[in-house]
């Protein structure tokens, strides 16, 4: 068994922030998303991967991965050169591949329990594809499957207009080598990319076995700016510990579990956990309220800040109250203290303000 895990893509859906980085590398709760997506592929005892990367977010992608030896795995690194799908990912890894069975994991999905009991499933029953589903409330936005009254796959629609079930399919994927074929026989769809839902349709049709597996635990699709703050929340409730490494003068008051690292220093501040603070962040004459993330070298000044994800190096200063925000690396987000009160702005393209 092997695993493909595809950290290419164009990312559109969270830019600014994917103008210069990929989306996969943002961080919740202090890691990057594809290093949880490789602590599950690691869990299920895979020791060859595949990863898909972009030319324009690959060598950082690599940087951040290396050779995959902390995870226990080799990594191969495959190059897609144009973002045509998640059919067409697996077409270029084809070689990779060859004729092993393989895990499909999409690099910016994250799931609460991994993927090591589907992988035993799979190579117990042995079918041509097994796929999990995770009832969802809006299943207009995803891959919808069609069961029948034992559970089996009757059909798979993508983003239906009147879905058939609230049940998504979920971006984790186990494959035996017939997919290729079926992949062969797809056509790119209106939107111009080979669909992986039709390629498992396609091995439906073809009378290959497709079972599914309802996904317990959550399910985040951190593609877009709300999902990844709902992820962040999930992932600091779950995971944060209480731990203090860096500084706090007397004056502060931690509440909750609140995770501060090396070298971070607070003063005259209250924060109130789940937290995560990282290396070298400095917090000064400030509320930090739950589910919130600080990078590493940050810093916050008379600032109120809940539920928000702030990424290096950014500053912080003079806010009276900022929510529900993603803010990107080396930014600045400061009062203007003059009396004359105009917004002064310079942000990057398809940055989102709302004053
Ligand atoms: P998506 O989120 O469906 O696509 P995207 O990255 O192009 O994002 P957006 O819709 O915001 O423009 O992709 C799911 C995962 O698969 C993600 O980690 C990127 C990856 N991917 C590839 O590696 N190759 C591809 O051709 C596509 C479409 C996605």
């Amino acid at each position: 068994m092997k695993a493909l895990v595809l950290s290419g893509g164009k990312g559109t859906r969270l830019r600014p922030l994917t103008h210069t980085m990929a989306k996969q590398l943002v961080p919740v709760a202090g890691t990057p998303i594809l290093g949880y997506v490789m602590n599950h592929i690691s869990e299920a005892g895979i020791k060859e991967v595949g990863v898909i990367i972009s030319p324009e977010t690959g060598d950082e992608v690599k940087n951040y991965l290396g050779d995959g030896k902390r995870w226990n795995f080799s990594i191969e690194y495959i190059l897609q050169e144009k973002p045509l799908g998640l059919a067409h990912a697996v077409f270029t890894a084809k070689e990779f591949l060859g004729a092993d069975d393989f895990v499909m994991y999409l690099g910016d999905n994250l799931l609460s329990y991994g993927v090591k009991g589907a992988v035993e499933r799979f190579l117990q029953e042995r079918p041509d594809a097994l796929i999990y589903l995770k009832e969802v409330d809006d299943p207009t936005r995803f891959g919808v499957a069609e069961l029948d009254s034992s559970g089996n796959i009757l059909r798979l629609i993508e983003k239906p207009k009147e879905p058939p079930s609230n049940l998504a399919l979920v971006g984790v994927y186990i494959f035996s080598a017939h997919i290729h074929e079926a992949i062969s026989k797809i056509k790119p769809s209106h939107r111009g990319e080979l669909e992986i839902t039709d390629a498992i349709q396609e091995l439906i049709n073809m009378g290959y076995t497709v079972k599914s597996e309802i996904l317990e635990g959550w399910w985040l699709d951190t593609g877009k700016k709300d999902d990844l703050l709902e992820a962040n929340t999930i992932v600091l409730d779950e995971y944060i510990k209480r731990s203090v490494k860096g500084n706090v003068d007397g004056a502060s008051q931690l509440v909750g579990r609140v995770e501060i690292e090396e070298g971070a220093t607070v003063k005259k501040s209250i924060l109130r956990g789940p937290i995560k603070i990282g290396k070298g962040t400095k917090v000064e004459n400030s509320f930090i309220g739950p589910y919130t993330s600080i990078g590493e070298g940050v810093t916050i000044r008379n600032s109120v800040i809940e539920h928000s994800v702030i990424l290096n190096n950014s500053i912080v200063e003079g806010v009276d109250r900022l929510e529900d925000s993603l803010i990107g690396r080396n930014a600045r987000v400061v009062k203007n203290n003059k009396k004359h009160k105009a917004l002064r702005l310079m942000i990057g393209d398809d940055t989102v303000v709302e004053v």
